[in-house]
């Protein structure tokens, strides 16, 4: 009888607890509670008449044996040459070899971490930075040097400091890990300058850039601003990997998306794909492909972002009523993605503040899950893609009240 198999778990795993969202959201279970944690986008947005209309294409006769196979796992040839042309239209030109389908962004966060990490390798991050990239990372326990992110992105002044300190000691971070657009957890967009001072750093110290980038077409407010991946193209370098999902901007349900990057990485990363999940189902990817090319993207993109925008006005609007100045409680102002990052006063620990919350039946995601090393405590993600409006009225309302209240 084996008793105790947490001994013969690997060193990689045995400490290795996962998600704490995942763990938060299920928490959850009262249905009176409104979430504003999760990072759901609205199934009022979901293409669902042309879902049905795409699936029986490709379920027809001729196609269903292909569909019911193992299939190509690099990924399918046509979704390949729909990503390539998705990709063009903002100004990023990839071949084939640049370009491997994953089963969803954090399919790619594993792969980028499983590639490139050994246990007590540096990863470079903001502080905070998406939960979901450090929980793909830690399986490979590497360390985390985080830097304060600033309102137009990166604190890449910071990131240099950081990185002179890494040379002195003469161990430099495997990579530096962005999410350039609509931070996930903040909804900070970096500025265009900032992408250049970003690359600028990469070239001189010699450590690549991952950019994963989920949210790019859904802005609300503002230009757009290049991607990190195109302006290394411009300048003709192979510094960036950039990884991206339609989860947001399609739906989470068919887990797809993609990497691109140098040919050398993505070959490499297609072996590790090999070695885990062997093809993204061919079903899913089709969808996708006619996602991409047959149900309107353009408009349905527009949509998207009309639909989000007058969410977003609605939410910073309650803010501002439920919070007056002197409150104590600040937040950031996103221009497009999914979620604005609050700050109460320093003495509220949210973790704590989570369960009284609850009470109230209302939940947010606490800060401290987004953070590689030295977590903050005072913040707290809020998500304001998927509960209807009035949800997010009272929503806003109950936390007021739950801070006002608290001791
Ligand atoms: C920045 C970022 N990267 C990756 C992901 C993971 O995407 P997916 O749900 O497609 O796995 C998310 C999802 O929230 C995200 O916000």
């Amino acid at each position: 009888m084996i008793n105790n198999w947490k001994e013969r778990f690997s060193e990689n795993s045995r400490d290795y607890e996962g998600y704490p969202i995942g763990k938060t959201l299920k928490l959850l279970t009262d249905p009176e509670i409104i979430s504003l944690a999760g990072g759901l986008p609205s199934p009022d947005v979901f293409q669902k008449s042309e879902m049905i209309k795409a699936t029986e294409g490709i379920l027809s006769s001729e196609n269903i044996n292909k569909v019911m196979q193992y299939s190509s796992i690099p990924g399918e040839a046509s979704l390949i040459d729909a990503v390539i042309n998705f990709l063009k239209r903002d100004n990023i030109n990839i071949k084939e070899e640049n370009l491997l389908i994953t089963t969803s962004g954090q399919n790619g966060l594993d792969l980028t971490g499983r590639l490139f990490l050994n246990p007590g390798d540096i990863v470079m991050v903001d502080r905070p930075t998406f939960a979901g990239s450090v929980v793909a990372f830690d399986l490979n326990r590497p360390q985390y040097i985080g830097v304060d992110i600033q309102e137009d992105g990166s604190n890449v002044t910071g990131f240099r400091a950081k990185l002179e300190e890494c040379k002195a000691k003469g161990v430099m971070p495997k990579f530096i890990y962005v999410v350039p657009d609509f931070q996930n957890p903040t909804g900070i967009t970096m500025s265009l300058e900032k992408r250049e001072a970003l690359l600028d750093i990469s070239y001189e110290y010699g450590v690549p850039i991952i950019e994963d980038s989920p949210y790019r077409d859904l802005r609300y407010y503002g230009e757009n601003i290049p991607s990190i991946y195109s302006l290394d193209q411009k300048r003709e370098g192979t510094n960036v990997i950039g990884l991206y999902t339609f989860s947001k901007i399609f739906c989470p349900g068919m887990r797809v998306g993609f990497n691109i990057g140098p040919a050398e990485v993505i070959e490499k990363m297609c072996n590790i794909k090999e070695g885990n999940i062997l093809n993204t189902p061919k079903y899913n990817q089709d969808i996708c492909t006619a996602y991409l090319n047959d149900m309107g993207l353009e408009q349905h993109l527009e949509n998207c972002r009309n639909y989000y925008r007058e969410k977003l006005n609605l939410f910073l609007d309650t803010m501002k009523e439920n919070f007056p100045e002197g409150s104590g409680v600040s937040w950031t102002v996103p221009e497009g993605g999914l979620f604005l990052w609050a700050t109460v006063p320093e003495h509220i620990d949210t973790d704590k503040l989570f369960i009284e919350a609850l009470k109230y039946k209302v939940a947010f995601v606490p800060g401290w899950q987004f953070y590689g090393e030295n977590p903050s405590n005072n913040h707290m993600r809020l998500n304001f893609s998927y509960s209807s409006k009035e949800h997010l009225v009272e929503a806003i309302k109950r936390l007021a009240k739950c801070i006002k209240d608290h001791k």
